[in-house]
């Protein structure tokens, strides 16, 4: 029987595995976007992304474990799927695929951030719980830029290609 402690050792691992395979997957992303408010989405949380790894390499120090990604077939099968749709569709509806797949992808990491600092709270972990809300918040945060072009997308014409 695992301890709630190493629950939340390995489902650290995980977001740190995802977050990872975010750097990779963004990139790709924002070159796919047509719209440019999109584009510059992908490219801004690509940065914040890259400071949420730098956050929980601070939340692994800060509970004594070394920082490390453990395989999340969660992300795998998410941007799995993205891919495929990327190769598929164009236009308007590439934009729009794009941005379920980010939501997706969003919705999953506000999942595991509120579960991981409300068990970090609970491990008696406090600055673990401070970095994991503010990464928490992050998300949301992103969450709600991909809702607002989600929203406004079908009365933008894409960018030009370049
Ligand atoms: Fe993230």
């Amino acid at each position: 029987m695992k301890t709630l402690s190493e629950i939340f050792k390995h489902t650290l691992k995980d977001i740190y595995y995802a977050e990872t395979a975010l750097t990779k997957a963004l990139p790709k992303m924002a070159t796919a976007a047509g719209n440019a408010d999109l584009k510059a989405a992908f490219t801004h949380h690509l940065d914040e992304t890259r400071g949420q790894i730098k956050m929980l390499d601070k939340v692994f120090a800060s509970v004594g474990e070394k920082a490390a990604g453990e395989k999340c077939d969660a992300i795998e099968g998410l941007l799995k799927e993205g891919e495929g749709l990327m190769k598929e569709a164009t236009g308007l509806a590439l934009d729009a695929a794009l941005i379920g797949i980010a939501q997706a992808v969003e919705h999953y990491e506000i999942a595991r951030y509120g579960t991981l600092r409300e068990w970090a709270k609970e491990l008696g972990h406090a600055e673990a719980h401070d970095l994991l809300s503010q990464i928490l918040d992050q998300e949301k945060a992103a969450n709600a830029t991909l809702t607002g072009l989600a929203v406004k997308t079908v009365n933008i014409a894409p960018a030009k290609a370049a």
